[in-house]
């Protein structure tokens, strides 16, 4: 389901990934362990699209992306991956049932269906009470969580997540593992970045790689 062979990337100073392979089968859940700088980002960038391999195969929900031009990778991103980003990447201008509908505005999904899935999601996370509030004005534990929606709400058959639960209190880190065990229970794939032992041995992972020797 995600499978890099030999991946090489490199920037102009840094080769944060050097011939690295794994193979995350369908309906498997993988934790992507190693310390600060050893790639995790690059990783879940490179198997979202977001940028190409400098050499190596990617193969991604049966599409290979490593060379896939970024028309082809939008669509690719669209319709395969859910990705929770380290940083959140929200909107800031905008409220958070608008963040999290996001994804459903190129779909025909009508808009009663797509606020009924976002307030479902919000309402598992606990912001479904600021679902009017501007997201720039949340905390970081709030946005953190309208991007975790974001990232579900199109029922991606892969998810990708960047230290979802950085932000997070014991038991909202909770619920995002009962999330996770949702999504693992539907046969889909999940990577996940994480520095957090609660994450780690939780028992949701099928394996551990780890970026670092
Ligand atoms: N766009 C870029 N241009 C140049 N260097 C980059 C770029 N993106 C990442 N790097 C470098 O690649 C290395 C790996 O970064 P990456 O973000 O993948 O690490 P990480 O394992 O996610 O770290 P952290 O645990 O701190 O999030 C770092 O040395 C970083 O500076
Ligand atoms: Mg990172």
């Amino acid at each position: 389901m995600i499978k890099f062979t030999s991946v090489t990337k490199k920037y102009k100073d840094v080769t944060p990934l050097e011939n690295f392979s794994m193979d995350i089968a369908a309906g498997e859940t993988a934790i992507l362990s190693g310390r600060s700088g050893s790639g995790k980002t690059t990783i879940l960038a490179l198997a979202a699209a977001l940028t190409r391999p400098t050499s190596g195969n990617i193969e991604v929900n049966s599409k290979q992306t490593a060379k896939l031009p970024e028309e082809f990778a939008s669509l690719f991103r669209r319709e395969s991956v859910g990705i929770i980003f380290q940083n959140y990447n929200l909107m800031p201008n905008l409220t958070t049932l608008d963040n999290v509908t996001l994804p459903l505005l190129p779909t025909k999904i009508p808009f009663r269906q797509q606020r009924e899935r976002a307030f479902a999601l919000m309402e598992k996370l606990g912001i479904a009470d600021k679902a009017k509030t501007i997201a720039g004005r949340l905390s970081g534990g709030e946005q953190q969580r309208i991007a975790i929606a974001r990232a579900l709400i199109n029922n991606p058959p892969v998810v990708l997540a960047d230290e979802p639960t950085s932000n997070l209190d014991a038991k909202l880190t909770e619920n995002l593992l009962e999330i996770f065990a949702g999504i693992k229970a539907e046969g889909r794939t999940l990577l996940i970045a994480t520095h957090d032992k609660v994450v780690t041995e939780s028992g949701i992972a099928d394996k551990i790689i780890r970026t670092e020797l």
